[in-house]
C-alpha cells in the first residue's frame, strides 16, 4: 500500500504522521519505505540525525521530491509492505505525482471552526487524481486537536457529511512530537506510554482496517 500524507498547507503534521506511521509499520515487522517529497527535506534530514545518534534505521527514507515521483514509486513499492510518501507543500506539480502514485490519501488537518479543512484547490487535486485513479482513497486525519470535547462538539453535525470521510482516530497536541523530531527519534522511543505512541498506534490500526490496495474477493 502506498500512503501519501497530503496538505498544501504546512505545518499540519504531514511529515510528523508520515514518520511515526512508517515507524509503527516498521516496528510490527513490515518492509517500509518513505519517500521524502518535501524539498525542504525534513524527513531526511530526520532520518540523518537518527543515524548520528546511533539509532537503529527502523526503515529507509529517500529523497524524491520530483514529479516523476508515480513513475518511480511503484518500483520502490515492489520491495516493500508499506511506503509513505511524506507530501510537498503548496507545488502543484509535485503534488499530483504524490497523489497519483498513492493507494490512500491521508490529509491531515487542524480542527477549526475558522479553517476549511482543506483548501478548495487541494480537493480539485484530488478529484483531478481520480479521474486518473478512480480506486484512489482520501481520508481526512484530525491532527493537534486541543482536547477531545471540542472535536467532539465541532464534528457532531459535520463529521458524518465530509468528502473525504474523517478517521474515527484522532492526534492531539503532543509535545512530545516536538521532541522527536529535534531528536531523530519517535514518541514512542522516547515515551512508549504516552498518548501520542497509543494515538499513532490506533491510527495505524485504523488505516490497517480500510484494507486498502486489496484485491476484493
Ligand atoms: N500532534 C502534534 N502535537 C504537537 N506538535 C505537532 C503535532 N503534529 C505536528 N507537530 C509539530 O508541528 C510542526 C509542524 O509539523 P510537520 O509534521 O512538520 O508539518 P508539515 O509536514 O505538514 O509541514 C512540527 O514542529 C511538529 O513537531
Ligand atoms: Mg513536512
Amino acid at each position: 500500500m502506498i500512503i501519501a500524507l497530503a496538505n498544501q498547507k504546512g505545518g499540519v503534521g504531514k511529515t510528523t504522521l508520515a514518520l511515526h506511521l512508517a515507524g509503527t509499520w516498521a516496528r510490527q515487522g513490515k518492509r517500509v519505505t518513505l519517500i521524502d517529497a518535501d524539498p525542504q527535506g525534513w524527513a531526511l534530514d530526520w532520518s540523518q540525525q537518527r543515524a548520528r545518534e546511533g539509532l537503529s534505521r527502523l526503515f529507509g527514507v529517500v529523497g524524491l521530491a520530483r514529479d516523476t515521483l508515480h513513475r518511480e514509486a511503484p518500483e520502490i513499492a515492489r520491495d516493500a509492505d508499506h511506503v509513505v510518501i511524506d507530501g510537498p507543500p503548496r507545488i502543484a506539480g509535485l503534488m499530483r505525482s504524490a497523489l497519483l502514485a498513492a493507494d490512500l490519501v491521508l490529509l491531515p488537518v487542524q480542527p477549526s471552526p475558522l479553517d476549511g479543512w482543506a483548501s478548495a484547490e487541494m480537493l480539485a487535486l484530488l478529484r483531478e487524481a481520480r479521474i486518473y485513479r478512480p480506486q484512489l482513497a482520501a481520508r481526512f486525519i484530525l491532527n493537534r486537536c486541543a482536547t477531545r470535547t471540542v472535536i467532539a462538539r465541532e464534528t457532531a453535525e459535520t463529521l458524518a457529511d465530509h468528502e473525504p470521510p474523517v478517521l474515527a482516530t484522532t492526534v492531539g497536541q503532543r509535545v512530545v512530537f516536538a521532541d522527536a523530531a529535534q531528536t531523530g527519534r519517535l514518541a514512542f522511543e522516547i515515551d512508549e506510554a504516552s498518548p501520542a505512541a497509543r494515538e499513532i498506534v490506533a491510527l495505524a490500526a485504523e488505516i490497517d482496517r480500510l484494507r486498502i490496495g486489496r484485491i476484493a474477493a
